[in-house]
């Protein structure tokens, strides 16, 4: 820097000329965002966090001073390297996953036997239970023990960047505590806010009349999306480590080792814990912990119990979206009574009517509920629900809430039987309930405006295509306006929108930089997974897990395509081998088939095809795995092994299993007491090996 420049730095804002302002501002804007790209993506910040909280400190007081020479870039706009339109997205290079629940002992218990058969054990291994937080999951990472990013948990896959607004967290330490970390550490948990801290900003904030929140969970996700970090640090919030992502080398051999030493780095972990190999210990825990619930200063809504060895964790892995060694244990829905008005009947993705009750609002749970599902027609008639009646609502943890039962002695004689309606309310067509089914939906399809609404929702959806900007609302004008009546429409909303008179920019709700964000959203997905892209098709019975299935059996969508084709033959090949996919079974497989083979659906997916960059499925990274893209199929009694965990195994190193042996089977794994599948494999000339000669193939046996 030149002698000139030097003093301008450090030249009392006061005493600024309006063009020195000018050139300073123009300097600052350049030194901020490279210190924030530093601290952001190297792990070496040059200045310390007070020399940088000073550079924009002098950006504002010169703002202040000259209004007009704010720039369009100016930091004050920018949260870190956060623009404040939104938060950057950021992928886990763990995914961050959710825990199954179990609601009675005897969950429990088949938890627990579920480890025990899997690793093949004959005694419960031991057991750690700790506290659900009702907090916000967030995943810190450290470099050389310097918090270098804080992400939210997002979809699982990607998350949100809220490093400057979690930075602000006391119990967040920014630097490491004591020593031995590793050099890249990513601890999760949980940010919450305490029940009395939140009392008195809740109060805080009606006396300044600004926005209250309904409980500590929603007003610590309001604290974390505040654009303005020195917001966020207004706020009580806390933080809980209870588990860790990626990590240069291992926390220890167990959780309670890897809890110490999260707690010597600086960390808050959650307690109070026990850790036992017993059921009934583990139940007693519950139920104490339920007891004091009240005690503790913060909310839960559950325990969580873990497999403590890692070991052993480890071995068990994920099956779909949560953990095999941890399990949580929920608390009982919290109720309360209201009156029930009237009942509404919604149309699903696939047609069905959904009653719901709309109801006097009340507070469960800490949350204003107004709607409650009634399940289905039985339901309404089984309980003797009626329009009018007093009711006992309930809600547990992010279930919908449910109406449980009537208060009989609080009826009045005006409330009034309900009557099931026999046409859609949407589109007049026949509403027809199929043999076996409590499900009564509308016949209308593809001409249904609602189910085409909730198809397109879905199809947008976070778990889905995860389109920032097309929620619910705008999803509905969109095909309301005739925008997007098929998905393939989305792709090209905005070159239509060029040459339509009525611009979307137009539009109350949408906005010239709405709009072009919008636009910016959809650019970005088109580049999509293909099990994203089967999820999002909406086909009857393929969630997440099964879309997963599919994809990676059959790799891209040419492939999916010709094979569905051929699988309308119920007698072929194509149908067997969709079949043989280990999880898929014939209700799946039939709706698959069905979904392909309607003409609509296969020009809806091709439209989109030819719109789209599928991206091949990604088996995991096996490279010099000798079994990757084989088929396998184990029979038989094994040894080593449970049958659950050889496939867990066999998936790891990218191959496929199968239920049963076709031409496609490249080995099938016999141990004793195989029978029917060694003779056809035999026959067939499919390779057939011991377990051993299995375990040697895959190196885990020398
Ligand atoms: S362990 C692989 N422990 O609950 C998943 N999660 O319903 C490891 N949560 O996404 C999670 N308290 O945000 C774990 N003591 C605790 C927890 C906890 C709250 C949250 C977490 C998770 C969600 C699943």
């Amino acid at each position: 820097m030149s002698a000139d420049k030097e003093n301008l730095a450090t030249k009392d804002v006061a005493s600024l000329k309006e063009s020195e302002a000018a050139e300073e501002l123009a300097r600052l804007v350049s030194e901020i965002a490279h210190h924030d790209r530093l601290y952001h993506s190297a792990d070496a910040p040059e200045i310390s966090d007070a020399q940088y909280d000073e550079l924009r400190q002098r950006n504002d007081a010169i703002e202040a001073r000259f209004p007009a020479l704010k720039r369009e870039d100016s930091p004050s706009e920018r949260i870190g390297a956060v623009p404040t339109s939104g938060f950057k997205k950021v992928p886990h290079k763990v995914a961050m996953l959710s825990l199954g629940n179990a609601f009675s002992k005897e969950d429990v218990s088949e938890f627990l036997q579920r480890v025990c058969r899997f690793l093949s054990l004959s005694e419960i291994p031991m057991i750690l239970a700790e506290p659900k937080i009702d907090g916000l999951s967030c995943a810190l990472h450290y470099h050389h023990g310097k918090l270098v990013l804080a992400a939210t948990r997002g979809d699982g896959n990607q998350g949100e960047d809220i490093t400057a607004n979690v930075a602000t967290i006391a119990d967040v330490p920014k630097s490491l505590a004591g020593s031995g970390w590793p050099e890249i550490l990513e601890v999760r948990g949980e940010v919450y806010m305490e029940r009395a801290a939140f009392q008195s900003f809740n109060a805080e904030q009606e006396a300044k009349s600004e926005k209250i929140f309904a409980n500590p969970r929603n007003a610590a996700a309001g604290s974390l999306r505040q654009l303005d970090p020195k917001i966020t640090a207004k706020r009580p919030l806390r933080f809980f480590g209870y588990a860790w992502g990626e990590v240069s080398q291992p926390l220890g051999k167990t959780l309670a080792q890897a809890r110490a030493k999260l707690t010597d780095w600086g960390f808050t972990v959650t307690r109070p814990t026990t850790i036992t190999s017993t059921l009934e210990e583990l139940i007693a825990y519950y139920e104490g912990v339920l007891s004091s619930r009240a005690e503790l200063p913060y909310d839960i809504d559950g325990i969580v119990y873990k497999v403590d060895r890692l070991d052993l964790q480890e071995r068990l892995g994920f099956v779909s979206r949560a953990p095999r060694w941890a399990i949580a244990h929920k608390f009982p829905a919290e109720k309360a009574e209201t009156i029930l008005h009237e009942i509404h009947i919604q149309v699903g993705r696939t047609g069905s009517l959904t009653p719901v009750a709309h109801l006097e609002p009340i507070t469960v749970g800490g949350v204003v509920v107004s709607r409650a599902t009634l399940h289905n027609e039985d339901e309404i008639a089984r309980k003797d629900i009626r329009e009018g009646d007093h009711v006992i609502i309930q809600r547990a943890g992010d279930v919908i809430p449910q109406v449980v039962s009537v208060v009989a002695e609080r009826r009045d004689g005006k409330s009034k039987p309900y009557s099931f309606p026999d046409t859609c309310p949407e589109c007049g067509s026949h509403a027809v309930r199929e043999e076996g089914e409590v499900v009564k939906r509308c016949t209308g399809g593809l001409i249904c405006p609602a189910q085409a609404v909730e198809r397109l929702k879905h199809f947008v959806g976070r778990q889905a295509f995860d389109i920032e900007g097309l929620g619910d609302k705008q999803v509905k004008f969109l095909f309301e306006s005739g925008r997007i009546v098929r998905p393939g429409d989305i792709f090209r909303l905005e070159e239509a929108d060029q040459r339509r008179a009525d611009r979307l920019q137009n539009h109350p709700g949408w906005g010239k930089l709405s709009t072009e964000n919008l636009f910016g959203a959809i650019e970005i997905r088109r580049g999509v997974s293909f099990d994203r892209f089967i999820y999002a098709l909406g086909i009857r019975h393929v969630g997440r897990e099964n879309a997963r299935l599919l994809a990676r059996n059959y790799g891209h969508p040419k492939a999916m395509l010709s094979a569905l084709d051929a699988a309308a033959d119920r007698e072929g090949e194509a149908y067997q081998e969709l079949l043989a996919i280990d999880g898929i079974g014939p209700i799946v497989a039939d709706a698959v088939v069905a979904f392909f083979t309607e003409p609509h659906n296969r020009e809806v997916v091709e439209d989109l095809i030819t719109e789209l960059a599928i991206e091949a499925f990604e088996i995991a990274d096996t490279s010099g795995s000798p079994v990757a893209g084989k088929t396998v199929v184990f029979t038989g009694k094994l040894e080593a092994f449970s049958r659950d965990e050889a496939k867990a195994r066999a998936e790891t190193l990218g191959a496929k299993v199968a239920g049963s042996v076709s031409k496609k089977t490249d080995f099938l794994v016999a141990g004793p007491g195989a029978g029917s599948k060694a003779k056809k494999a035999e026959d067939l000339g499919i390779q057939v090996l011991s377990e051993d000669d299995w375990l040697k193939l895959i190196g885990d046996k020398v």
